[in-house]
């Protein structure tokens, strides 16, 4: 589903080229969900606006169903660290904005968009403007968003990051159970080893800037998952072996 080779991203900058992405090759299946693991600065967001149309690649080629990647793509749902809901909506017209701006029909999708708000909880919630909302659901309201027009990739940037631990904790669990609902080809970027873990079917890790892939870890549980499968020694396993590669990058860099 998408394919990236040798994909290369240079900055220009007052001070120089800023060489982000170093040289990345990787594949994902349709279907697969994907988490990017990497240190601060290291180039995950630019590989994200990369695979999401938005930035342009310096080198290397980026295919997304089999076509090369020449701007975003409609088939494609984006979620950022910031909700960037629009304050005069509704949570529901929030969801619906996309559909405003494909010039698609809004009544065809309304029952939708009130489907994926119950999904996450927020069925009492569909009439209230975002100040009204807490963090999280803010952020549960931008992942229905980016559902609304049955996409069949979805690309997220550290989505849950700006939440406290335990809205964060609660938000994986809320997008483990958008999951087993619709399955989506995924990107997934995040620092949370565990909620990598907990979330994908692989895991990639990437080292410093300018950032190559280092580590490409299967995760082996069944799907669909329970949120106890985290207290199980394989689980802690594999978070333990994510944390030793990951550092072994960084003192490598350094
Ligand atoms: N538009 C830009 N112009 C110049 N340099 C940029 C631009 N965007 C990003 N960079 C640089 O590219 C590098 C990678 O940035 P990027 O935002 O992709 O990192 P990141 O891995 O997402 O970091 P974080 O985990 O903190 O979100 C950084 O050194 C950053 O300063
Ligand atoms: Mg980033």
């Amino acid at each position: 589903m998408i394919s990236l080779r040798g994909v290369r991203k240079t900055y220009a900058s007052p001070a120089g080229p800023v060489e982000a992405v170093a040289g990345v090759s990787f594949d994902i299946k349709e279907g697969e969900f994907v988490s990017i693991l990497g240190p601060s600065g290291c180039g995950k967001s630019t590989l994200l606006m990369m695979l999401a149309g938005l930035e342009h690649a310096s080198a290397g080629t980026i295919e997304v169903a089999g076509e090369p990647l020449t701007g975003p793509r409609r088939d494609a749902g984006l979620v950022f660290q910031d909700a960037t809901l629009l304050p005069w909506l509704s949570a529901r017209d929030n969801v619906l904005f996309p559909i405003k701006m494909m010039r698609l029909e809004r009544e065809k999708y309304v029952a939708r968009a009130e489907e994926l708000l119950r999904s996450v909880g927020l069925g009492d919630f569909m009439d209230k403007r975002p100040r009204e909302l807490s963090g999280g659901m803010r952020q549960r309201v931008a992942l229905c968003r980016s559902l609304i027009h049955e996409p069949s990739i979805m690309l997220m940037d550290e989505p849950f990051s700006a939440l406290d631990a335990i809205t964060r904790d609660e938000m994986a669990l809320v997008l483990l159970d958008l999951w087993a609902r619709h399955r989506k080809t995924g990107v997934f970027i995040t620092h949370s080893i565990r909620e990598a873990v907990l979330l994908s079917d692989r895991v990639l890790v990437m080292t410093r800037r300018p950032a190559v892939v280092v580590a490409d870890v299967a995760i082996p549980f069944a799907r669909p998952r329970d949120e106890s499968i985290q207290d199980t020694p394989e689980f802690n396993a594999i978070v333990a072996q994510l944390r030793g590669m990951i550092e072994h990058s960084i003192k490598a860099a350094a």
